[in-house]
């Protein structure tokens, strides 16, 4: 059988992700452009601005990619391009310049769900997971625990029901005056917390269950800021403690939760994934509960934790090979339910 060779283009958000896959040889090139410092002002993603950024980087960054992998276009096989869910008009350029692309050059298009592009990035690694597999699935937007049985055979066992994991991370970041994007400065800040100083509550874990809340998370964390500083202990130290017990109090209730869907599904391979699967503590915390339980955790690289190019060139490329393609028309879902995909 001859390889396969797909271009992924990444644009959901505020990251501009290019990457070229092969079934064969891996990845072979992989460009990414942050628009943090664009939205840095405002502190927080501007869409009309992301979706113009997208613009001007998309094709340069198509044309790098190609050169780095010492490729023309006739040497790809189909294009994979981010659909959903993300910021309407941030798609709309990836999805308008992947179908274009693929019209033009004569290859199928195939549209690849954002989140499935996270849930499959660590089997990018030489150790990918089998399956099936619980999958947690950590990021700004999204906190998911997924029973996996394949590609596209999903069954979501719960999620959170108010803030995603990340958006906890950047919004108590911001409220302790951490620069945009706050959630690894806030988790580089509780390395040098104290533990136990303060204690947060883990919501939601005394009842049964696989849903999370993390919006109180930012309340415990206002509260403990306030009372220190109404009792003149506003210092760096103070801060870390405080960091480090909202961080301690978001690890140790992911644990709680992916111990409970291991449990209940009878699995005993974790696989995490996401921006907040970057999180040493959180990959410490994991890693010791799955080897208690005789099992094993598995996660992307950290460059593939948050968007990139890499993971929907392999989603799509899975995709492609079992016939899955995108008819002519531009089609962006801003909101599309995971378990809505079907199975390969
Ligand atoms: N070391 C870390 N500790 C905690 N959070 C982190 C860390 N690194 C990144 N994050 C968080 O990960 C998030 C970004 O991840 P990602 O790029 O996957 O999310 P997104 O694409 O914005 O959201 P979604 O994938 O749900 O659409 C941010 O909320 C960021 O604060
Ligand atoms: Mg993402």
């Amino acid at each position: 059988m001859t390889n396969m060779r797909v271009l992924g283009i990444e644009t959901s958000c505020d990251e501009t992700g290019i990457a070229i896959y092969d079934d064969k040889l891996g990845i072979m090139a992989h460009q990414l452009y942050s628009q943090v410092a664009l939205h840095a002002d405002y502190g927080g993603v501007v869409p009309e601005l992301a979706s113009r950024d997208h613009i001007r980087k998309t094709i340069p960054l198509i044309e790098a990619a190609l050169a780095d992998a010492g490729c023309s276009k006739d040497d790809i096989d189909g294009v994979a391009f981010t659909a959903g869910p993300g910021l309407m008009g941030a798609l709309m350029v990836g999805a308008t310049i992947g179908r274009s692309l693929a019209f033009a050059w004569d290859k199928p298009a195939v549209a690849v769900h954002h989140m499935e592009g996270h849930l499959l990035a660590p089997m990018l690694e030489d150790d990918a997971p089998a399956f099936p597999f619980v999958a947690l699935l950590v990021s700004g937007g999204h906190t998911l625990l997924v029973r996996v049985d394949g590609i596209g055979r999903y069954q979501i066992l719960g999620e959170s029901v108010d803030d995603a994991a990340g958006e906890a991370f950047d919004k108590t970041a911001k409220l302790m005056d951490l620069d945009y994007p706050g959630g690894p400065r806030l988790a580089k800040l509780a390395e040098s917390g104290t533990p136990e100083r303060f204690i947060f509550p883990r919501p939601m874990t005394a009842k049964p269950g696989l849903d999370f809340s993390f919006s109180g998370l930012k309340t415990a964390t206002a509260t403990a800021m306030a009372e220190e500083v109404a009792a003149g202990r506003d210092n760096q130290q103070t801060r870390a403690d405080i960091a480090h017990a909202f961080q301690q109090a978001v690890v140790d209730t992911l644990a709680i939760k992916c111990k409970r869907a291991l449990t209940q599904t009878g699995l005993n391979r974790l696989v995490v994934a996401g921006g907040v699967s970057a999180n040493v503590s959180l990959r410490a915390q994991l890693s010791e509960l799955m080897t208690s339980l005789n099992g094993e955790a598995f996660y992307p690289r950290n460059e593939y934790c948050t968007d990139n190019g890499a993971m929907i060139a392999f989603a799509g490329l899975q995709r492609l090979k079992a016939g899955d393609t995108e008819p002519l028309a531009v089609r962006a879902r801003p909101r599309w339910p995971l378990d809505e995909l079907t199975a390969v």
